[in-house]
Protein backbone atom coordinates (compact mmCIF):
# COMPACT_ATOMS: atom_id res chain seq x y z
CA UNK A 1 0.00 0.00 0.00
CA UNK A 2 1.57 3.32 -1.06
CA UNK A 3 1.60 6.31 0.78
CA UNK A 4 -2.38 8.30 0.97
CA UNK A 5 -2.92 11.14 -0.69
CA UNK A 6 -4.57 12.39 2.43
CA UNK A 7 -1.91 11.23 4.85
CA UNK A 8 -0.70 14.64 6.03
CA UNK A 9 -3.68 14.74 8.49
CA UNK A 10 -2.89 11.52 9.74
CA UNK A 11 -0.77 10.30 12.54
CA UNK A 12 -1.05 6.37 11.87
CA UNK A 13 -1.30 4.16 8.80
CA UNK A 14 -4.58 2.72 7.02
CA UNK A 15 -5.07 -0.60 8.44
CA UNK A 16 -4.94 -3.03 5.77
CA UNK A 17 -8.74 -4.59 6.56
CA UNK A 18 -9.93 -1.03 6.12
CA UNK A 19 -8.02 -0.26 3.05
CA UNK A 20 -9.43 -3.19 1.38
CA UNK A 21 -12.88 -2.59 2.71
CA UNK A 22 -12.58 1.02 1.56
CA UNK A 23 -10.90 0.66 -2.32
CA UNK A 24 -13.36 0.78 -5.23
CA UNK A 25 -10.62 -0.09 -7.61
CA UNK A 26 -11.67 -3.36 -8.66
CA UNK A 27 -15.11 -2.10 -9.43
CA UNK A 28 -14.43 1.42 -10.96
CA UNK A 29 -11.13 0.57 -12.78
CA UNK A 30 -13.56 0.01 -15.83
CA UNK A 31 -13.57 3.76 -15.93
CA UNK A 32 -10.05 4.47 -16.71
CA UNK A 33 -10.64 6.02 -20.42
CA UNK A 34 -13.77 8.08 -18.76
CA UNK A 35 -11.40 9.19 -15.63
CA UNK A 36 -7.88 10.17 -18.29
CA UNK A 37 -10.49 11.96 -20.39
CA UNK A 38 -11.85 14.07 -17.60
CA UNK A 39 -8.22 14.75 -16.40
CA UNK A 40 -6.93 16.12 -20.32
CA UNK A 41 -9.57 18.40 -20.17
CA UNK A 42 -9.36 19.19 -16.84
CA UNK A 43 -5.26 20.07 -17.30
CA UNK A 44 -5.77 21.80 -20.76
CA UNK A 45 -8.78 24.46 -19.02
CA UNK A 46 -6.63 25.23 -15.78
CA UNK A 47 -3.59 26.02 -18.71
CA UNK A 48 -5.90 28.17 -20.92
CA UNK A 49 -7.01 29.91 -17.60
CA UNK A 50 -3.91 30.73 -16.21
CA UNK A 51 -4.41 28.29 -13.19
CA UNK A 52 -1.41 26.06 -14.19
CA UNK A 53 1.02 27.07 -16.55
CA UNK A 54 1.13 25.79 -20.76
CA UNK A 55 4.19 23.90 -19.93
CA UNK A 56 2.84 22.04 -16.94
CA UNK A 57 -0.58 21.29 -18.74
CA UNK A 58 1.65 20.16 -21.64
CA UNK A 59 3.38 17.39 -19.51
CA UNK A 60 0.69 16.57 -17.68
CA UNK A 61 -1.69 16.11 -20.62
CA UNK A 62 1.19 14.20 -22.43
CA UNK A 63 1.99 11.89 -19.25
CA UNK A 64 -2.38 11.00 -19.04
CA UNK A 65 -2.04 9.64 -22.85
CA UNK A 66 1.03 7.96 -22.06
CA UNK A 67 -0.80 6.27 -19.09
CA UNK A 68 -3.83 5.59 -20.98
CA UNK A 69 -1.89 4.07 -23.80
CA UNK A 70 -0.14 1.43 -21.65
CA UNK A 71 -3.39 0.57 -19.84
CA UNK A 72 -4.94 0.12 -23.34
CA UNK A 73 -1.67 -2.46 -24.48
CA UNK A 74 -1.50 -3.81 -20.91
CA UNK A 75 2.19 -2.53 -19.98
CA UNK A 76 0.86 -0.84 -17.36
CA UNK A 77 -1.81 -2.91 -14.64
CA UNK A 78 -4.27 -1.52 -12.13
CA UNK A 79 -2.16 -1.15 -8.47
CA UNK A 80 -5.40 -3.22 -6.38
CA UNK A 81 -4.13 -1.62 -3.24
CA UNK A 82 -4.95 1.88 -4.86
CA UNK A 83 -8.13 3.99 -3.47
CA UNK A 84 -9.66 4.24 -6.85
CA UNK A 85 -9.01 4.53 -9.93
CA UNK A 86 -8.66 8.26 -9.17
CA UNK A 87 -5.83 8.10 -6.96
CA UNK A 88 -3.92 5.40 -9.28
CA UNK A 89 -3.94 7.77 -12.03
CA UNK A 90 -2.93 10.50 -10.35
CA UNK A 91 -0.52 8.53 -8.14
CA UNK A 92 0.91 7.10 -11.51
CA UNK A 93 1.09 10.46 -13.73
CA UNK A 94 3.32 11.55 -10.74
CA UNK A 95 5.29 8.55 -10.52
CA UNK A 96 6.18 9.31 -14.08
CA UNK A 97 6.67 13.15 -14.51
CA UNK A 98 7.54 14.11 -10.83
CA UNK A 99 5.74 17.24 -8.59
CA UNK A 100 4.13 18.37 -12.35
CA UNK A 101 1.66 15.84 -11.64
CA UNK A 102 0.60 16.95 -8.44
CA UNK A 103 -0.86 19.81 -10.48
CA UNK A 104 -3.78 18.16 -12.11
CA UNK A 105 -6.17 18.28 -8.93
CA UNK A 106 -6.16 22.23 -8.81
CA UNK A 107 -9.40 23.17 -8.31
CA UNK A 108 -11.05 19.71 -8.16
CA UNK A 109 -12.11 17.42 -5.57
CA UNK A 110 -12.60 13.21 -6.23
CA UNK A 111 -16.20 13.98 -5.71
CA UNK A 112 -17.03 15.99 -8.92
CA UNK A 113 -14.18 13.75 -10.78
CA UNK A 114 -16.11 10.73 -9.77
CA UNK A 115 -19.23 12.08 -11.05
CA UNK A 116 -17.96 12.75 -14.19
CA UNK A 117 -16.49 10.05 -14.94
CA UNK A 118 -19.82 7.71 -14.08
CA UNK A 119 -21.77 9.89 -16.46
CA UNK A 120 -19.29 10.13 -19.24
CA UNK A 121 -18.83 6.05 -18.77
CA UNK A 122 -22.62 5.18 -18.68
CA UNK A 123 -22.74 7.33 -21.86
CA UNK A 124 -20.53 4.86 -23.68
CA UNK A 125 -22.60 1.83 -22.06
CA UNK A 126 -25.73 3.45 -23.09
CA UNK A 127 -24.53 4.20 -26.80
CA UNK A 128 -23.83 0.03 -26.98
CA UNK A 129 -27.63 -1.07 -25.06
CA UNK A 130 -29.00 0.96 -28.19
CA UNK A 131 -27.18 -0.73 -30.76
CA UNK A 132 -27.78 -4.12 -29.15
CA UNK A 133 -31.66 -3.14 -28.95
CA UNK A 134 -31.59 -1.93 -33.00
CA UNK A 135 -30.03 -5.47 -33.76
CA UNK A 136 -32.81 -7.13 -31.65
CA UNK A 137 -35.14 -4.94 -33.33
CA UNK A 138 -34.01 -5.69 -36.76
CA UNK A 139 -34.18 -9.55 -36.09
CA UNK A 140 -37.94 -9.03 -34.75
CA UNK A 141 -38.73 -6.96 -38.75
CA UNK A 142 -37.01 -9.87 -40.14
CA UNK A 143 -38.97 -12.78 -38.49
CA UNK A 144 -42.00 -10.90 -38.36
CA UNK A 145 -42.35 -10.36 -42.35
CA UNK A 146 -41.79 -14.18 -43.11
CA UNK A 147 -44.53 -14.80 -40.33
CA UNK A 148 -46.91 -11.67 -41.21
CA UNK A 149 -49.85 -15.01 -42.18
CA UNK A 150 -48.78 -17.85 -40.05
CA UNK A 151 -51.83 -17.58 -37.91
CA UNK A 152 -51.71 -18.78 -34.71
CA UNK A 153 -54.01 -18.70 -31.60
CA UNK A 154 -53.43 -15.73 -29.14
CA UNK A 155 -54.37 -15.75 -25.77
CA UNK A 156 -55.37 -13.74 -22.74
CA UNK A 157 -55.25 -15.45 -19.55
CA UNK A 158 -53.29 -17.62 -21.50
CA UNK A 159 -56.55 -19.08 -22.79
CA UNK A 160 -56.64 -19.37 -26.81
CA UNK A 161 -59.01 -16.03 -27.39
CA UNK A 162 -58.64 -14.87 -30.72
CA UNK A 163 -56.36 -15.91 -33.84
CA UNK A 164 -53.87 -13.42 -34.34
CA UNK A 165 -50.52 -13.77 -36.82
CA UNK A 166 -47.49 -14.48 -35.34
CA UNK A 167 -45.89 -11.83 -37.33
CA UNK A 168 -48.45 -9.79 -35.23
CA UNK A 169 -47.38 -11.16 -32.03
CA UNK A 170 -43.69 -10.60 -32.90
CA UNK A 171 -44.58 -6.70 -33.63
CA UNK A 172 -45.39 -6.42 -30.43
CA UNK A 173 -42.33 -6.87 -29.13
CA UNK A 174 -40.58 -4.41 -31.27
CA UNK A 175 -42.77 -2.16 -29.76
CA UNK A 176 -41.58 -2.37 -26.64
CA UNK A 177 -37.53 -2.61 -27.42
CA UNK A 178 -38.20 0.53 -29.54
CA UNK A 179 -39.65 2.21 -25.70
CA UNK A 180 -36.51 1.33 -24.48
CA UNK A 181 -34.33 2.60 -27.19
CA UNK A 182 -35.93 6.06 -25.96
CA UNK A 183 -35.94 5.55 -22.58
CA UNK A 184 -32.00 4.54 -22.41
CA UNK A 185 -31.42 8.12 -25.06
CA UNK A 186 -33.65 9.73 -23.05
CA UNK A 187 -31.84 9.33 -19.71
CA UNK A 188 -28.68 9.50 -21.70
CA UNK A 189 -29.86 13.22 -22.66
CA UNK A 190 -30.17 14.29 -19.21
CA UNK A 191 -26.83 12.34 -17.59
CA UNK A 192 -25.05 14.63 -20.48
CA UNK A 193 -23.81 17.05 -18.53
CA UNK A 194 -20.32 17.59 -16.74
CA UNK A 195 -20.60 18.25 -12.97
CA UNK A 196 -16.35 19.27 -13.15
CA UNK A 197 -15.99 22.47 -11.31
CA UNK A 198 -18.16 21.33 -8.73
CA UNK A 199 -15.13 20.57 -6.80
CA UNK A 200 -16.04 19.10 -3.32
CA UNK A 201 -19.32 20.34 -2.97
CA UNK A 202 -19.11 24.43 -3.09
CA UNK A 203 -17.26 25.63 -5.79
CA UNK A 204 -13.65 27.33 -6.05
CA UNK A 205 -12.16 30.37 -5.79
CA UNK A 206 -10.08 29.93 -9.16
CA UNK A 207 -10.94 31.36 -11.97
CA UNK A 208 -12.18 28.05 -13.49
CA UNK A 209 -14.27 27.75 -17.25
CA UNK A 210 -16.61 25.10 -16.85
CA UNK A 211 -18.62 25.19 -19.39
CA UNK A 212 -15.47 24.98 -21.51
CA UNK A 213 -14.27 21.30 -19.97
CA UNK A 214 -18.20 20.43 -20.37
CA UNK A 215 -17.72 21.54 -24.63
CA UNK A 216 -14.62 19.74 -24.51
CA UNK A 217 -15.85 16.48 -23.24
CA UNK A 218 -18.54 16.75 -25.84
CA UNK A 219 -21.57 17.48 -23.38
CA UNK A 220 -24.53 19.10 -23.56
CA UNK A 221 -23.98 21.50 -20.66
CA UNK A 222 -22.53 21.57 -16.85
CA UNK A 223 -24.79 21.06 -14.24
CA UNK A 224 -25.81 24.45 -12.55
CA UNK A 225 -25.33 23.80 -9.13
CA UNK A 226 -22.60 22.59 -7.29
CA UNK A 227 -23.89 20.76 -4.25
CA UNK A 228 -26.03 19.00 -7.13
CA UNK A 229 -23.37 18.23 -9.08
CA UNK A 230 -21.91 15.97 -6.48
CA UNK A 231 -24.76 14.40 -5.03
CA UNK A 232 -26.59 13.43 -8.36
CA UNK A 233 -27.11 9.90 -9.09
CA UNK A 234 -30.62 10.29 -10.69
CA UNK A 235 -29.00 9.48 -13.97
CA UNK A 236 -27.51 6.24 -12.60
CA UNK A 237 -31.36 4.89 -11.15
CA UNK A 238 -32.40 6.35 -15.17
CA UNK A 239 -30.36 3.89 -16.53
CA UNK A 240 -30.95 0.92 -14.17
CA UNK A 241 -34.77 1.69 -14.40
CA UNK A 242 -33.63 1.78 -18.05
CA UNK A 243 -32.35 -1.53 -17.70
CA UNK A 244 -34.64 -2.92 -15.74
CA UNK A 245 -37.28 -2.35 -18.40
CA UNK A 246 -35.90 -3.84 -20.73
CA UNK A 247 -35.03 -7.07 -18.68
CA UNK A 248 -38.70 -7.20 -18.17
CA UNK A 249 -39.33 -6.97 -21.92
CA UNK A 250 -37.06 -9.83 -22.58
CA UNK A 251 -37.96 -11.76 -19.39
CA UNK A 252 -42.01 -12.21 -21.12
CA UNK A 253 -40.58 -12.98 -24.34
CA UNK A 254 -38.15 -15.93 -22.84
CA UNK A 255 -41.47 -16.90 -20.84
CA UNK A 256 -42.95 -17.09 -24.09
CA UNK A 257 -40.41 -18.69 -25.87
CA UNK A 258 -39.83 -21.27 -22.96
CA UNK A 259 -43.62 -22.11 -23.28
CA UNK A 260 -43.73 -22.54 -27.05
CA UNK A 261 -40.96 -24.65 -27.21
CA UNK A 262 -42.60 -27.47 -24.67
CA UNK A 263 -44.08 -30.28 -26.26
CA UNK A 264 -47.06 -29.28 -24.98
CA UNK A 265 -47.15 -26.11 -27.40
CA UNK A 266 -44.50 -27.20 -29.99
CA UNK A 267 -44.61 -23.99 -31.98
CA UNK A 268 -41.10 -23.43 -32.02
CA UNK A 269 -38.14 -25.40 -31.81
CA UNK A 270 -34.53 -23.92 -30.84
CA UNK A 271 -31.18 -24.28 -32.43
CA UNK A 272 -28.96 -27.19 -30.74
CA UNK A 273 -26.64 -24.19 -30.51
CA UNK A 274 -28.31 -22.37 -28.17
CA UNK A 275 -30.05 -24.83 -26.35
CA UNK A 276 -29.42 -27.64 -23.77
CA UNK A 277 -29.13 -31.27 -23.07
CA UNK A 278 -30.20 -33.22 -19.62
CA UNK A 279 -27.17 -35.46 -17.69
CA UNK A 280 -29.55 -38.22 -17.31
CA UNK A 281 -32.90 -37.77 -19.63
CA UNK A 282 -31.60 -38.13 -23.47
CA UNK A 283 -34.84 -36.83 -24.62
CA UNK A 284 -34.27 -33.28 -23.42
CA UNK A 285 -33.86 -30.32 -24.74
CA UNK A 286 -33.65 -27.55 -22.51
CA UNK A 287 -34.40 -23.85 -23.29
CA UNK A 288 -32.00 -22.82 -20.75
CA UNK A 289 -30.60 -19.13 -22.50
CA UNK A 290 -34.97 -18.24 -22.21
CA UNK A 291 -34.51 -18.88 -18.60
CA UNK A 292 -31.08 -17.39 -17.54
CA UNK A 293 -32.51 -14.48 -18.98
CA UNK A 294 -35.98 -14.75 -16.97
CA UNK A 295 -33.72 -15.80 -14.01
CA UNK A 296 -31.37 -12.61 -14.42
CA UNK A 297 -33.91 -10.21 -14.73
CA UNK A 298 -34.54 -10.34 -10.52
CA UNK A 299 -30.39 -9.55 -10.18
CA UNK A 300 -31.07 -5.99 -12.56
CA UNK A 301 -34.21 -5.16 -10.26
CA UNK A 302 -31.78 -5.61 -7.64
CA UNK A 303 -29.56 -3.12 -8.97
CA UNK A 304 -32.17 -0.62 -9.43
CA UNK A 305 -33.41 -0.52 -5.95
CA UNK A 306 -29.96 -1.17 -4.85
CA UNK A 307 -28.88 2.50 -6.16
CA UNK A 308 -32.93 3.94 -5.21
CA UNK A 309 -32.27 2.71 -1.48
CA UNK A 310 -28.59 3.40 -1.42
CA UNK A 311 -29.58 7.29 -2.04
CA UNK A 312 -32.75 7.61 -0.07
CA UNK A 313 -31.28 8.78 3.58
CA UNK A 314 -28.14 11.10 1.96
CA UNK A 315 -27.72 14.36 3.24
CA UNK A 316 -26.38 16.65 0.80
CA UNK A 317 -23.44 16.36 -0.71
CA UNK A 318 -21.13 13.69 -1.42
CA UNK A 319 -21.57 10.27 0.89
CA UNK A 320 -19.29 7.46 1.13
CA UNK A 321 -22.44 5.27 0.52
CA UNK A 322 -22.47 6.57 -2.60
CA UNK A 323 -19.19 4.54 -3.88
CA UNK A 324 -22.03 1.31 -3.81
CA UNK A 325 -23.26 3.02 -6.64
CA UNK A 326 -20.97 1.84 -9.56
CA UNK A 327 -20.82 -1.62 -8.36
CA UNK A 328 -24.91 -1.92 -8.73
CA UNK A 329 -25.10 -0.12 -12.68
CA UNK A 330 -22.37 -1.39 -13.98
CA UNK A 331 -24.23 -4.90 -12.84
CA UNK A 332 -27.35 -3.71 -14.77
CA UNK A 333 -25.97 -2.82 -17.74
CA UNK A 334 -23.53 -6.11 -18.04
CA UNK A 335 -26.25 -8.46 -17.41
CA UNK A 336 -28.45 -6.24 -20.17
CA UNK A 337 -25.78 -6.07 -22.48
CA UNK A 338 -24.90 -10.01 -22.39
CA UNK A 339 -28.73 -10.98 -22.69
CA UNK A 340 -29.07 -9.00 -25.40
CA UNK A 341 -25.95 -10.19 -26.98
CA UNK A 342 -26.89 -14.22 -26.72
CA UNK A 343 -30.85 -13.17 -27.10
CA UNK A 344 -30.41 -11.82 -30.80
CA UNK A 345 -28.80 -14.93 -32.20
CA UNK A 346 -31.28 -17.02 -29.85
CA UNK A 347 -34.16 -15.51 -32.03
CA UNK A 348 -32.62 -15.37 -35.17
CA UNK A 349 -32.09 -19.24 -35.25
CA UNK A 350 -35.26 -20.60 -34.59
CA UNK A 351 -37.58 -22.32 -36.04
CA UNK A 352 -41.18 -22.13 -36.32
CA UNK A 353 -43.42 -24.62 -36.93
CA UNK A 354 -46.47 -23.18 -38.37
CA UNK A 355 -48.84 -26.47 -38.55
CA UNK A 356 -48.83 -26.77 -34.71
CA UNK A 357 -49.94 -23.24 -34.64
CA UNK A 358 -52.66 -23.14 -37.03
CA UNK A 359 -53.51 -26.57 -35.29
CA UNK A 360 -53.48 -25.08 -31.92
CA UNK A 361 -55.67 -22.13 -33.73
CA UNK A 362 -58.19 -24.38 -35.05
CA UNK A 363 -58.86 -25.61 -31.72
CA UNK A 364 -60.78 -24.00 -28.76
CA UNK A 365 -63.04 -22.23 -30.33
CA UNK A 366 -61.12 -19.36 -30.82
CA UNK A 367 -63.86 -17.79 -33.56
CA UNK A 368 -66.43 -17.60 -31.16
CA UNK A 369 -66.19 -13.97 -31.56
CA UNK A 370 -66.67 -14.41 -34.86
CA UNK A 371 -69.83 -15.60 -34.59
CA UNK A 372 -71.02 -13.08 -32.40
CA UNK A 373 -69.62 -10.48 -34.96
CA UNK A 374 -71.50 -11.84 -37.69
CA UNK A 375 -75.07 -11.86 -36.00
CA UNK A 376 -74.63 -8.63 -34.98
CA UNK A 377 -73.76 -7.25 -37.94
CA UNK A 378 -76.99 -9.16 -39.11
CA UNK A 379 -78.78 -7.03 -36.69
CA UNK A 380 -78.59 -8.83 -33.84
CA UNK A 381 -77.41 -6.83 -30.17
CA UNK A 382 -74.60 -7.69 -29.23
CA UNK A 383 -75.20 -8.86 -25.97
CA UNK A 384 -77.50 -10.65 -27.23
CA UNK A 385 -75.24 -12.13 -29.99
CA UNK A 386 -72.26 -13.13 -27.58
CA UNK A 387 -74.99 -15.27 -25.26
CA UNK A 388 -76.02 -17.29 -28.52
CA UNK A 389 -72.56 -17.80 -29.64
CA UNK A 390 -71.87 -19.26 -25.99
CA UNK A 391 -74.87 -21.21 -25.86
CA UNK A 392 -73.36 -22.85 -29.58
CA UNK A 393 -69.97 -23.20 -27.78
CA UNK A 394 -71.41 -25.36 -24.96
CA UNK A 395 -73.14 -27.17 -27.80
CA UNK A 396 -70.28 -28.35 -29.58
CA UNK A 397 -68.68 -29.02 -26.33
CA UNK A 398 -71.66 -31.37 -25.55
CA UNK A 399 -71.38 -32.76 -29.24
CA UNK A 400 -67.45 -33.11 -28.96
CA UNK A 401 -67.33 -30.58 -32.76
CA UNK A 402 -65.92 -27.43 -33.33
CA UNK A 403 -68.02 -24.32 -34.47
CA UNK A 404 -66.95 -24.89 -38.25
CA UNK A 405 -68.09 -28.34 -38.22
CA UNK A 406 -71.89 -27.49 -37.28
CA UNK A 407 -73.97 -27.85 -40.22
CA UNK A 408 -76.05 -25.06 -41.21
CA UNK A 409 -79.18 -26.43 -39.98
CA UNK A 410 -77.55 -27.04 -36.57
CA UNK A 411 -76.61 -23.38 -36.58
CA UNK A 412 -80.46 -22.13 -37.96
CA UNK A 413 -81.61 -24.20 -34.64
CA UNK A 414 -79.69 -21.56 -32.32
CA UNK A 415 -81.06 -18.20 -34.79
CA UNK A 416 -82.62 -17.16 -37.99
CA UNK A 417 -80.30 -15.21 -39.02
CA UNK A 418 -77.22 -17.24 -39.62
CA UNK A 419 -76.60 -18.53 -43.52
CA UNK A 420 -74.47 -20.41 -45.82
CA UNK A 421 -71.73 -17.49 -45.67
CA UNK A 422 -71.30 -18.08 -42.00
CA UNK A 423 -68.36 -20.57 -42.90
CA UNK A 424 -66.63 -17.90 -44.40
CA UNK A 425 -67.15 -15.91 -41.54
CA UNK A 426 -65.54 -18.55 -39.25
CA UNK A 427 -63.15 -19.68 -41.65
CA UNK A 428 -60.05 -19.44 -39.38
CA UNK A 429 -57.53 -17.35 -42.14
CA UNK A 430 -59.92 -15.28 -42.96
CA UNK A 431 -60.88 -13.95 -39.06
CA UNK A 432 -57.13 -13.21 -38.69
CA UNK A 433 -56.90 -11.55 -41.99
CA UNK A 434 -59.69 -9.59 -41.89
CA UNK A 435 -58.68 -8.04 -38.61
CA UNK A 436 -57.39 -5.12 -40.93
CA UNK A 437 -57.81 -2.28 -38.09
CA UNK A 438 -55.00 0.15 -37.47
CA UNK A 439 -52.94 -1.99 -34.83
CA UNK A 440 -54.76 -5.45 -35.93
CA UNK A 441 -53.30 -8.59 -36.99
CA UNK A 442 -53.87 -8.64 -40.67
CA UNK A 443 -51.66 -9.00 -42.72
CA UNK A 444 -51.01 -5.49 -44.37
CA UNK A 445 -51.61 -3.90 -40.64
CA UNK A 446 -48.55 -6.50 -39.75
CA UNK A 447 -46.89 -4.94 -42.99
CA UNK A 448 -47.34 -0.95 -41.84
CA UNK A 449 -46.65 -1.96 -38.19
CA UNK A 450 -42.92 -3.04 -39.58
CA UNK A 451 -42.73 0.27 -41.68
CA UNK A 452 -43.47 2.60 -38.95
CA UNK A 453 -40.77 1.00 -36.96
CA UNK A 454 -38.65 0.62 -39.73
CA UNK A 455 -39.05 4.70 -40.15
CA UNK A 456 -38.32 5.14 -36.31
CA UNK A 457 -34.98 3.41 -36.80
CA UNK A 458 -33.70 5.87 -38.94
N1 LIG B 1 -14.15 6.15 -4.85
C1 LIG B 1 -15.02 7.21 -4.55
C2 LIG B 1 -16.42 6.89 -5.09
O1 LIG B 1 -16.51 6.10 -5.93
C3 LIG B 1 -14.54 8.48 -5.17
C4 LIG B 1 -14.96 9.71 -4.45
C5 LIG B 1 -14.30 9.79 -3.14
N2 LIG B 1 -14.53 11.03 -2.49
C6 LIG B 1 -14.30 11.19 -1.17
N3 LIG B 1 -14.53 12.35 -0.70
N4 LIG B 1 -13.86 10.21 -0.42
O2 LIG B 1 -17.38 7.41 -4.64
Amino acid sequence: MSEKMWAGRFKKQLDSDVNDFNSSIRVDCRMYKSDIGGSIAHASMLATQGIISKEDAKQIIKGLEEILNDLETGALSFDMTAEDIHMFVEAELTKRIGDTGKKLHTARSRNDQVALDIRLHLLSEAKEITELLKALIEVILEKAETYKATVMPGYTHLQRAQPITFGHHLMAYAQMFLRDISRVEDAAERMNYSPLGACALAGTTYPTDRIAVAKALGMNGICENSLDAVSDRDFAVELANACSLIMMHLSRFSEEIILWSSWEFKFIELDDAYSTGSSIMPQKKNPDIAELVRGKTGRVYGDLITLLTMLKGLPLAYNKDMQEDKEAVFDAVDTVKTCLLIFVPMLNTVTVIKENMLAAAAKGFINATDVADYLTKKGTPFRTAYKISGTLVAYCIDNGKTLEELTLNEFKEFSPDFEKDIFEAINLENCTFKRNSRGGTSVESVERQIQFIKEQLK
